[in-house]
C-alpha cells in the first residue's frame, strides 16, 4: 500500500475515533441533563402537592384545596395516591392513562423506568388522619421522545462530523503522502543515473519534507557534477591510452620491417654476415626468428588492446560480411605454424571442404582464432598437437581450438574470460590477460557463444559458435 493511502487511512481512522468519542460524550451529557431536569421538575411538583395536601389537612388555605386536582392535572401528573397513617387510600386520582393498580417503584431513577412512569413518594402530615404519604406517577413518554431525538440528532451530527473529518483527514493524508511519494522515485533513480538528476520542486517549503528535498537536491547536484567530471576524465584517459597504444604500432612496424631487411641483407651478403642465408637453428638465424616472432606477438597484443577499446566504445560490428570460418582457420594455422614448430608442436586443422559461412567482421573472428591458438601453443607441451576444428552444427558454425596442456580447472572457467584474469594456470610470455576477454566480446557481438571444455584425453578445448549464414 502506498504511503499516501496509508497516511490517509490512518488519519481518517483517527479522525473517526475522535469524532465518535466527542459525539458520544456530547449525547451522553445531553441525556443526563434531560433526565436531571425532568427529575428536578417532578420533585418540585411533588413538594407542591405535599404542601397543598398539608394545607388542605390543616384547612388554612381552602382556596388551594379547591383547585387542588386542577393544579395536579396541569402539573403533568399521571396519577396520584394518598394514604393515611393506617395505610388506607384517602385520595386517588388518575388522568385516565395510568392505572392505579400498577406496581409503583418510587426511588427508581427516571432513566431506569422501563414502564414509562416515574414514581415519586414522600411522607405527608394529614392532620387528624395522622402521618400518611403521597405517591405521584409522572409519564416519561415525552422525556423518552426527547431522548430519542437527542440520540437521532447525535447520530446525524456524528455522521456529518465523521464525514467531514474523514474527508479532511484523507485530503491531508494524501497531500502529505504524495509529497513523500514524490521523493521516492527521485531517490531511487539517483544512484542508477546520477547524470539524469533533476532538482525536486518540493524544496521550496520549510517543513521536514521540504528540507529533505533540499538536501536531496544538493546531494544530486554534486553527484551529477562529480559523475560528469569522472566520465570526462575516464574518456580522456581512454583516449590517451588508445592514442599511446596506437602510436606503438608505427615503431613496431618499423622494427618488424627492419628485422626483415636485416635478414635479407644477411642473406644477400650486404650485412656483416657471410653472405649465406642464416642457417635454421644457427645463432643468427635463431636470433632473427625470435625477433620476428616477438615483434609479431607485440603487434598482436597492441591490436588486441586497440580492438578491445574499440569494442567497448562502439556498439555493433564495424565491417560485417560473408566470412568463411574454415578459411580463417586454415590461414591462422599457417601463420602460427612457425611458432608451433619452434616449440616442437604441430597444428592440425580439421575443416569441411565446403565454406563454413557466417556473417561477421572477418578480422575480428581471425583475432579470436589467433588468441585461442596462441594460448593453446603457450600451454601445450612440446611434441603435442593443437587442433583447430570447424564444422556445421545445426543452425550454427562450431569452431574449436584444443590442446593437450593442463586444461582449465572447473572453478576457473567462468572467470578466465574476465579482463586481466590473473589466476594463471601457467604463466607465459606476454601475459596481459586480455586475449580471452577480447574473444568473448567479439563472439557475443556476433550473436554467438564461447566456452571452454575438457579436451580429450586432457587439455583445454575452447569452443565458439556463430549463427551460420543462410
Ligand atoms: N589453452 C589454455 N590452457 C590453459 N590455460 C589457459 C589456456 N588459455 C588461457 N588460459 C588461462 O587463461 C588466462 C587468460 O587468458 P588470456 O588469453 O585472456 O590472457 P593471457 O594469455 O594471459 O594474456 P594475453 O592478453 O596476452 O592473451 C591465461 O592467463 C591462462 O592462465
Ligand atoms: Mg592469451
Amino acid at each position: 500500500m502506498r504511503l499516501s493511502h496509508r497516511l490517509a487511512l490512518v488519519f481518517s481512522l483517527f479522525g473517526a475515533l475522535l469524532t465518535g468519542l466527542f459525539q458520544y460524550q456530547h449525547v451522553r451529557s445531553l441525556k443526563l441533563e434531560s433526565y436531571a431536569s425532568a427529575e428536578r421538575s417532578n420533585q418540585v411538583v411533588l413538594s407542591s402537592v405535599k404542601a397543598l395536601l398539608q394545607a388542605q389537612a390543616r384547612g388554612d388555605r381552602p382556596e388551594f384545596a379547591r383547585n387542588f386536582l386542577n393544579i395536579v392535572e396541569n402539573a403533568g401528573v399521571a396519577s396520584m395516591v394518598v394514604q393515611d397513617g393506617r395505610g388506607r387510600r384517602v385520595l386517588e386520582w388518575t388522568d385516565g392513562t395510568a392505572s392505579l393498580e400498577r406496581p409503583p417503584h418510587p426511588g427508581l431513577p427516571i432513566s431506569d423506568c422501563r414502564d414509562h412512569y416515574h414514581d415519586l413518594s414522600t411522607g405527608v402530615d394529614l392532620g387528624v388522619k395522622g402521618k400518611g404519604w403521597v405517591l405521584l406517577s409522572f409519564p416519561t413518554s415525552a422525556l423518552e421522545a426527547r431522548i430519542g431525538d437527542i440520540d437521532a440528532d447525535g447520530v446525524q451530527n456524528g455522521l456529518l462530523a465523521f464525514s467531514l473529518i474523514s474527508a479532511m483527514a484523507w485530503v491531508m493524508g494524501v497531500w502529505l503522502g504524495l509529497r513523500v511519494d514524490q521523493l521516492v522515485p527521485a531517490v531511487e533513480s539517483l544512484p542508477k543515473d546520477p547524470e539524469g538528476f533533476r532538482p525536486l520542486r518540493l524544496a521550496g517549503s520549510s517543513d521536514e519534507v521540504g528540507r529533505l528535498a533540499a538536501a536531496f537536491n544538493a546531494l544530486g547536484a554534486s553527484l551529477k557534477q562529480e559523475t560528469q567530471r569522472r566520465r570526462e576524465l575516464e574518456l580522456e584517459k581512454r583516449e590517451l591510452s588508445a592514442m599511446l597504444v596506437h602510436d606503438l604500432k608505427t615503431p613496431l612496424t618499423v622494427i618488424h620491417s627492419g628485422i626483415t631487411l636485416l635478414e635479407e641483407q644477411f642473406k644477400n651478403g650486404n650485412g656483416t654476415g657471410d653472405g649465406k642465408k642464416p642457417k635454421k637453428g644457427g645463432t643468427t638465424g635463431r636470433t632473427f626468428e625470435l625477433l620476428g616472432m616477438s615483434t609479431a606477438r607485440l603487434q598482436r597484443m597492441v591490436e588486441d588492446v586497440l580492438q578491445l577499446a574499440k569494442m567497448e566504445e562502439v556498439e555493433g560490428l564495424r565491417d560485417p560480411g560473408p566470412t568463411d570460418v574454415a578459411q580463417l582457420a586454415r590461414a591462422c594455422a599457417k601463420d602460427f605454424d612457425l611458432i608451433a614448430k619452434d616449440r616442437g608442436q604441430r597444428i592440425e586443422v580439421k575443416v569441411p571442404k565446403e565454406p563454413a559461412l557466417v556473417t561477421a567482421d572477418a578480422a575480428l573472428i581471425r583475432r579470436v582464432l589467433d588468441n585461442l591458438v596462441h594460448n593453446a601453443i603457450e600451454h601445450n607441451p612440446s611434441e603435442a598437437a593443437v587442433t583447430i576444428k570447424v564444422a556445421r552444427d545445426g543452425e550454427h558454425i562450431r569452431a574449436s581450438v584444443s590442446d593437450q596442456g593442463p586444461g582449465i580447472p572447473e572453478e576457473a572457467r567462468s572467470e578466465i574470460f574476465r579482463k586481466f584474469f590473473n589466476k594463471r594456470v601457467k604463466p607465459h610470455v606476454g601475459n596481459v590477460g586480455l586475449g580471452l576477454a577480447l574473444c568473448e566480446k567479439a563472439i557475443h557481438r556476433h550473436g554467438g557463444t564461447i566456452g571452454v571444455e575438457d579436451a580429450k584425453p586432457h587439455g583445454a578445448c575452447f569452443v565458439f559458435k556463430l549463427p551460420a549464414r543462410v
